[in-house]
């Protein structure tokens, strides 16, 4: 009897790469019509729990703004907003740390990865995963698409869920991961790591509005093999096979139906096909960020509405949380 609601949200780390693109905005545009009630946020207050420029901050959630509206992202299908904007995720982030014990977020794997690769990290590296089930509980959000990375996360948003519903008598949902991710984009250079933004080599990842020519030097230039022709496998042939995921997943093909179609070419001609595809792909998309980066009054107008959507949700949820917790 509990209608869907569906949340995401994504760190403003710029303008997004492929990688970002075809394994979660994508998806994100589909679920747009998929469910009714959806809710899309730029999550700044993530983003600090590492070290950040103001300037560049800033600068990157209107890069991110535009690029999630020129990839599709449509307001009247779905809510857009920047987290901070928004009161009271920070005001069940404190009622859920409270609740929250120490040990469990020491084992979260994320954690264990993350601190051991920066020098004196926050606490809010620490505790930013209460923060993501704040996000997605003030919005009684039923379904969530994540990556691999993040299911650990929503797992302590189901726990955090369940014993403050115990504690305080309350009544949030138990979100549910769905698959709202598509494939796993590899680095061009080095196909045994993931196409990342923190990648120090930008010739690794294409972003989504790099010019044909950066498009056809970055896909030229990718590592593949020393052997003949084009052929799907992982395993023995990862960068060959990683040009193959890019191109089905903007083509909306099988990995083995764009293999069926180009195993007579060779690699020189294949990467040729592969750039021509993303420059059509990302051609439009480019422009249309560009264009909406050229107009902050509009996007300004389109996060203010946002923010006026999701916060009259927020009010809600918190009054009830007031109550239910005596406050
Ligand atoms: P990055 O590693 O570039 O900083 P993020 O961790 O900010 O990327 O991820 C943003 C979103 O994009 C997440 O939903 C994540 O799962 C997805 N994503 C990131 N990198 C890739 C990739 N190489 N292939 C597919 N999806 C990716
Ligand atoms: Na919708």
């Amino acid at each position: 009897n509990l209608k869907p609601r569906v949340l995401s949200g994504i760190q403003p780390t710029g303008i997004p790469h492929i990688g970002n693109y075809l394994g979660a905005i994508k998806n994100w545009v589909q679920l747009q019509d998929q469910f009714d009630d959806v809710l899309y946020t730029i999550v700044d207050l993530h983003a600090l729990t590492v070290p950040n420029d103001p300037k560049t901050l800033r600068e990157n959630i209107y890069k991110m703004a535009a690029s999630l509206l020129a990839c599709g992202i449509d307001t009247n299908k779905s809510i857009l907003f920047q987290q901070s904007q928004v009161p009271h995720h920070t005001d069940l982030a404190w009622l859920l740390g409270c609740i929250c014990t120490l040990p469990r977020l020491q084992h979260l794997p994320q954690w264990k990865e993350k601190s051991k690769t920066s020098e004196n990290p926050g606490i809010g590296l620490f505790t930013y995963p209460i923060l993501q089930a704040a996000d997605i509980l003030i919005y009684r959000a039923t379904h969530v698409p994540v990556g691999e990375d993040q299911i650990h996360h929503l797992e302590l948003t189901r726990d955090l869920a369940k014993i403050f519903n115990n504690k305080f008598n309350f009544n949030f949902p138990r979100p549910k991961d769905i698959m709202g991710e598509g494939p796993r984009i590899k680095s061009l250079r080095n196909p045994s790591a993931k196409m990342s933004k923190s990648d120090v080599n930008p010739k690794s990842r294409i972003d989504i509005t790099d010019t044909p020519d950066q498009i056809v030097d970055k896909i030229g230039k990718s590592h593949t093999d020393s052997m003949q022709g084009i052929s799907y496998d992982p395993e023995s042939r990862p960068g060959i096979s990683n040009l193959l995921q890019i191109h089905a997943a903007f083509t909306n093909e099988t990995v083995e139906n764009v293999c069926e179609q180009c195993k007579s070419l060779n690699k020189v001609q294949y990467k040729t096909k592969l750039s021509d595809i993303i420059v059509e792909n990302l051609g439009p998309i480019r422009q249309e960020t560009k264009r909406l980066l050229s107009d902050r009054h509009y996007l300004d107008t389109i996060l203010g509405k946002g923010k006026e959507k999701a916060a009259i949700i927020t009010e809600n949820t918190w009054k009830e949380l007031q109550k239910s917790v005596g406050l």
